[in-house]
C-alpha cells in the first residue's frame, strides 16, 4: 500500500517523564476526565491506550488558528508510570509509540526518570516534545484558563518568562540534545520543541496538541499509513533454561534446575537479555539457523499492530481488560467481526481499577451504552465496582469471550426497549 495521506492511522504518542511530573494529570486536562486522582498513591502503575478523537483536537486548538488541515483520525495516547520500578512497562511505551511527550516538572527541572525516558527514547530515534509542566507555579504566574501558550505568555512578567528557558534548556544540553521553546524552534527535528503546559490550569494544552499532531502529519505520513508497524520485537539469545528444583532439594543448590534441551509443555524459566521488557502473554518465537530473522520479527509484530488498529477512529465506544495481550487481542478480533461489531475506545491489561472506570464513563454524555467495561478473565477491584454503580458505568465480566458478548447485547437491547 502507497503512502496515502487521506488514511493514515491514528499516531500513537506515549507520554513519559519522572514520577509526578504530570503525565496522568496532563492525559486528564486533555480527556476531560479525573483518573489522577482515584490512582492508589497518585501513582500510575500500568499502561493502558485512549484514542484522543481528532473533533476534541480540533476543538481544543480552535484559537490557534491552525489552517493546516487535521488528516490524522485522532492520537492514541500511552500513558505511562514514571515511578522508577516501573522501568518495563516504560520501555514497553517507548516501543509502541510513533512520538512522545517527555513531562518535565518546571519546578524540578531533569530528573532521573526524565534522564531514562529520554535515554529510550533516543535508543529507538523517537521524535518528542518536551511539556514542561506545572508553570502554573511560578511565582506570580498569571493564569488565562485553558488558553493556548502563546496568548497566556502575553500575561506574564519578563522575569516569568525567563524561568521556561534558562535552566532546562541547559540541563537537555547537558544530556546532549538541543531544545527550545516551540515558538522560538526553526529547526524542530534537530532541536526538540519544549511548550510549557500546566495540567491544571489547561494552559498550553492546545499548542501541545497540535503541534504533535502537525508534527506526525509531517514526518510520519508513510508510517502511519495503514500498513505499517508499531512494535519492536525483542530479539535476543538464550542464556538457560530453568525449572524450579524440587523442594527438598531448594535450600542446597538454589531455586531452578539448569537445562540444555526441554520437550513438552512444562513451566519454564528462560534466562535471556532484555526479557525483562517483555509484555505478559506475547509470544516466543525460535529462530532457526535457516529463517530469516526480519521474517520472524514481522510475525512476531503481529499482535501489537493488530490492536492498535481495532480501536475506534472517531473514538466511541466501551472499554476492553484482559489478563494477556494474547488475550486481548483475541477479544479485539471478535468484537471486530460484522456480526458483532461493537466499537473499542480504550484496551488495559490486568484489573479493572476504579480509573478505568472513570475513563469508560467519558462516554455516559457520547453514546450511554459504550459507558462500559468489558471485562475478560481479569478481577475487578471493589472501588472500582462501587464507582461503576456510582456513575451508571455497566462492568461485565466473564471468562468466555462469547459470553461477554451476550452480556453486552442483552444490555443493548434491553436499553432500547
Ligand atoms: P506517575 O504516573 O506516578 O509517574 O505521576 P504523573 O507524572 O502521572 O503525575 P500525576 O499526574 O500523578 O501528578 C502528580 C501531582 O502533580 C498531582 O498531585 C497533580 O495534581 C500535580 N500536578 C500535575 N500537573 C500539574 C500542574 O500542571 N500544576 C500543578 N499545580 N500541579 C500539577
Ligand atoms: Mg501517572
Ligand atoms: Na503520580
Amino acid at each position: 500500500q502507497a503512502p496515502n495521506e487521506e488514511n493514515l492511522r491514528s499516531p500513537v504518542c506515549c507520554i513519559m517523564g519522572h514520577v509526578d511530573a504530570g503525565k496522568t494529570k496532563l492525559l486528564d486536562c486533555i480527556q476531560g476526565t479525573n483518573v489522577q486522582e482515584s490512582e492508589a498513591g497518585g501513582i500510575t502503575q500500568q499502561i493502558g491506550a485512549t484514542l484522543i478523537p481528532t473533533d476534541n483536537i480540533r476543538d481544543r486548538t480552535k484559537e490557534l488558528k491552525a489552517g493546516a488541515k487535521l488528516k490524522v483520525p485522532g492520537l492514541l495516547v500511552i500513558d505511562t508510570p514514571g515511578h522508577e520500578s516501573f522501568v518495563n512497562l516504560r520501555t514497553r511505551g517507548s516501543d509502541l509509540c510513533d512520538i512522545a511527550i517527555l513531562v518535565v516538572d518546571i519546578m524540578h527541572g531533569l530528573e532521573p526518570q526524565t534522564i531514562e525516558s529520554l535515554n529510550l527514547l533516543k535508543m529507538r530515534n523517537t521524535q518528542f516534545i518536551v511539556a514542561l509542566n506545572k508553570v502554573d507555579k511560578l511565582y506570580s504566574w498569571k493564569v488565562s484558563p485553558n488558553a493556548p501558550m502563546v496568548n497566556s505568555i502575553k500575561q506574564q512578567s519578563e522575569d516569568v518568562k525567563s524561568q521556561f528557558d534558562t535552566r532546562v534548556i541547559f540541563q537537555f544540553k547537558e544530556q546532549g540534545l538541543n531544545t527550545e521553546l516551540y515558538y522560538k524552534n526553526k529547526n524542530m527535528g534537530e532541536t526538540f520543541s519544549i511548550v510549557p503546559t500546566s495540567a491544571t490550569t489547561g494552559e498550553g494544552i492546545p499548542d501541545l496538541l497540535l503541534l504533535l499532531v502537525q508534527w506526525a502529519q509531517k514526518t510520519m505520513v508513510e508510517k502511519l499509513t495503514y500498513h505499517d508497524e508499531v512494535q519492536g520485537p525483542i530479539v535476543t539469545n538464550i542464556k538457560a533454561l530453568l525449572t524450579p528444583r524440587p523442594m527438598k532439594k531448594y535450600r542446597l543448590k538454589g531455586k531452578y534446575m539448569q537445562h540444555k534441551e526441554i520437550k513438552a509443555a512444562m513451566s519454564i524459566k528462560i534466562s535471556a537479555p532484555g526479557l525483562e521488557h517483555a509484555v505478559t502473554g506475547t509470544s516466543l518465537y525460535v529462530v532457526g539457523p535457516n529463517e530469516d530473522l526480519e521474517h520472524v520479527k514481522e510475525k512476531a509484530k503481529g499482535p501489537m499492530n493488530s490492536i492498535m488498529t481495532k480501536i475506534d477512529k472517531n473514538g466511541e465506544g466501551v472499554y476492553v481488560h484482559a489478563s494477556t495481550l494474547g488475550s486481548l487481542e483475541a477479544l479485539l478480533e471478535f468484537l471486530n467481526t460484522p456480526e458483532v461489531n461493537i466499537p473499542v475506545r480504550g484496551i488495559g491489561i490486568g484489573p479493572v481499577h476504579k480509573k478505568d472506570v472513570i475513563k469508560a464513563g467519558a462516554m455516559l454524555e457520547k453514546e450511554k451504552e459504550y459507558a462500559a467495561i468489558l471485562a475478560f478473565d481479569v478481577k475487578v477491584k471493589p472501588e472500582a465496582e462501587e464507582h461503576a454503580d456510582d456513575l451508571g458505568v455497566k462492568i461485565f465480566i466473564a471468562d468466555v469471550i462469547y459470553d461477554l458478548f451476550k452480556q453486552f447485547k442483552a444490555y443493548i437491547d434491553g436499553l432500547k426497549e
